[in-house]
């Protein structure tokens, strides 16, 4: 008799909220060609969509090929040490040097990681047991909440909505009194999903309040520090002495090289944590992949010794996130929804007016080229006939307009709230179209139940 086996219990934890959306996007696609309905258009990953620095790549190339003129293949083929080379942890260190320079992180005091995301989960990993408590402010990278409730531990939000999701030391100082458990605080300024980063005041506020709080640790995620358009600060600039209960994770998946694809995450700790971090990073990943080292030690040296190269390509970058992230908030406007003003990185947050709108059940959608498309059974696709929440409009979005974005309780904001993060680090054209066929779809919603409103 075949036994059933049960999987663990953390099996039973729902998935990523954006990594749903982008793992159902080809099957809905593949569905959609067959109806005769053009490709969805994704604005969901926070993927940039410029290519890389042409210096890097050249660089990168050039390493390998003189490991391979050299007869050094080893460098590349054998495992790499488990918190990186020598050059990649002197590249980071030097890296680190740049960004908190207060601040000295020796090659003990920092590693690579697969990804900023492994190395948040390095760090949850040091300071969280079951039952302990993780402070953040509302809103944050849905990841988190995963690590965190993967590991056992709590995820406390601090509220933020009613303060335009500003973070504050105020807020935090309540938090801090309401819940006098708490392990670790994680901060991400620019934040993911609304692009709102701290002015030198605000972070004092941040680091004030934590110097009353000795025993609690702090991961600062600045992952986007490089998409700023402002002097960026973290409570390290304000205060050195944090450094001994911070983790601060980096990535060259934004700004920095903006290849989410290398996988390349770095962190910096003292080296106690340091040590620890490596024994967990070497029972999930054991080293990372040496074409990783090499391309983040291209970008590391590219951007300490910036060239004109550099310089380009970084100003163009950022130039065409502000562009687009202006263009999309200007129509976003114009079609009623709220948007957050946060002008960092390459998201923007905003939310709609047409929550509990009705849906019909059948739609000609006739886009702006002047094709027409008959789009059937919405509300067995949906499975509501009304917009109830954020993922239902979401939902509608992706089937009627075409268009994937993520639904900001992904984040921990409010279903009800109906708001939405969309991913600006596209090119211009498909921004526009989104936000044509964004526009084109609201039409049809209304505030009644009348069947097949639109044909
Ligand atoms: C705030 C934040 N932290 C971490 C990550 C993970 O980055 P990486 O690609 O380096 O794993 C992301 C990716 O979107 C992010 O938005």
């Amino acid at each position: 008799v075949l036994k059933k086996i049960t999987l663990a219990k953390r099996t039973c934890l729902p998935p990523d909220p954006i990594d749903e959306i982008f793992t159902q996007i080809p099957s809905i696609n593949e569905k959609r060609l067959l109806d005769g309905l053009p490709e969805i258009n994704n604005l969901s990953v926070g993927e940039p969509h410029l290519n890389i620095n042409p210096a890097v790549l050249q660089d990168f190339i050039y390493s390998l090929n003189q490991r391979i003129l050299n007869d050094q293949t080893s460098l590349i083929f054998n495992y790499s040490p488990l918190s990186g080379n020598p050059a990649t942890l002197e590249a980071i260190s030097a890296l680190y040097k740049y960004y908190y320079p207060n601040l000295h992180y020796s090659s003990q005091e920092v590693m690579i990681s697969n990804g900023a995301t492994q190395g948040i989960w390095n760090a949850l990993n040091i300071l969280i047991d079951i039952d302990d408590e993780v402070l953040i402010f509302e809103p944050y990278y849905s990841t988190y909440d995963i690590q965190i409730k993967t590991l056992g531990g709590k995820l406390v939000k601090i509220p933020t909505q009613d303060n335009a999701f500003k973070p504050s030391g105020k807020l935090l100082n309540n938090a801090m009194s309401m819940h006098p458990n708490i392990k670790v605080l994680i901060l991400n300024y620019p934040n993911n999903p609304t692009g709102i980063d701290l002015t030198k005041q605000e972070v004092a506020e941040i680091a004030e309040v934590l110097q009353r709080y000795p025993s609690v640790s702090i991961i600062i995620d600045d992952v986007y520090r490089e998409l700023t358009y402002a002097e960026h600060f973290t409570v390290l600039d304000i205060d050195p002495l944090l450094k001994n209960r911070s983790i601060v994770v980096n990535s060259a998946s934004k700004g920095l090289i903006g290849a989410p694809g290398i996988r390349a995450g770095m962190v910096g700790a003292n080296a106690e944590w340091i040590k620890q971090m490596i024994n967990i990073q070497a029972i999930s990943v054991c080293s990372i992949s040496c074409f990783t080292e090499q391309v983040l030690i291209a970008g590391i040296k590219h951007k300490l010794t910036p060239s004109s190269y550099y310089n380009n390509w970084i100003h163009e970058s950022k130039q065409a996130y502000l562009t687009n992230k202006q263009y999309v908030s200007q129509k976003l406007i114009a079609l009623g929804f709220r948007v957050i003003p946060g002008e960092h990185g390459f998201f923007i947050l905003a939310a709609s007016n047409v929550i509990n709108h009705v849906v019909p059940d059948v739609i000609l959608f006739q886009s702006e080229d002047g094709k027409a498309h008959i789009i059937k059974n919405l509300h067995q696709k949906l499975g509501t006939k009304m917009l109830h929440n954020d993922r239902y409009l979401a939902a509608y979005l992706l089937h009627v307009a075409g268009i994937a974005v993520v639904p900001g309780s992904a984040f921990g904001i409010d279903e009800y709230a109906g708001y939405l993060r969309f991913s600006c680090a596209k090119p211009f054209n498909d921004l526009k179209l989104a936000m044509s066929n964004v526009k084109i779809a609201l039409q049809y919603l209304s505030t009644r139940n009348i069947d097949h409103v639109s044909i």
